[in-house]
């Protein structure tokens, strides 16, 4: 093998392995968007992947404005943020709300691509659902993830 060309790959390797798990762009996830760090099994992989393990059964919640989805706003929808959450609980005890909710950094922005229970909005004095199929592949910004 060519000299150079070996130099430059190893001059590669090492540059990656210092840098490439700090080179995501988007903003730390625990500390901006995470309400409960403490209650919450939070890891970081290559890149943009992240890994955000809550407990079922504390109600995990995503909050979203229409202003930064693609989602269109229902007409009757009363606010200005919309909601997603996980599966009742009792069918399993955690789970990682990173790949639930098919998250990717965009845009130096955290953003949900899935949302396997659909998503909810206030309505009246309740709510309302638009189902999965409607808003699967759809991206909305993560306002704030809480329980
Ligand atoms: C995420 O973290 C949890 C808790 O540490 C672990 O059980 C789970 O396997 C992880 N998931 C992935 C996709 O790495």
């Amino acid at each position: 093998m060519n000299n150079f060309f070996l130099f430059v790959v190893l001059i590669g390797l090492f540059h990656c392995e210092a840098g490439c798990y700090d080179s995501c762009p988007c903003p730390d996830m625990l500390d901006t968007l995470i309400e409960s760090p403490e209650t919450t099994l939070y890891s970081e992989g290559a890149g943009c992947i992240r890994n955000v393990t809550c407990q079922v059964d504390s109600y995990p919640v995503i909050h979203f404005m229409w202003t930064e989805s693609e989602i269109p706003k229902p007409d009757e929808a009363d606010d200005d943020y919309f909601l997603a959450t996980v599966p009742a609980p009792g069918i399993i005890e955690y789970i990682d709300m990173f790949s639930y909710f098919g998250v990717v950094c965009e845009n130096d922005g955290w953003y949900a691509t899935k949302y396997p229970n659909g998503v909810y909005y206030e309505y009246g004095l309740g709510f309302r659902t638009i189902g999965p199929d409607e808003v699967e592949g759809k991206r909305s910004k993560i306002v704030l993830i809480s329980w």
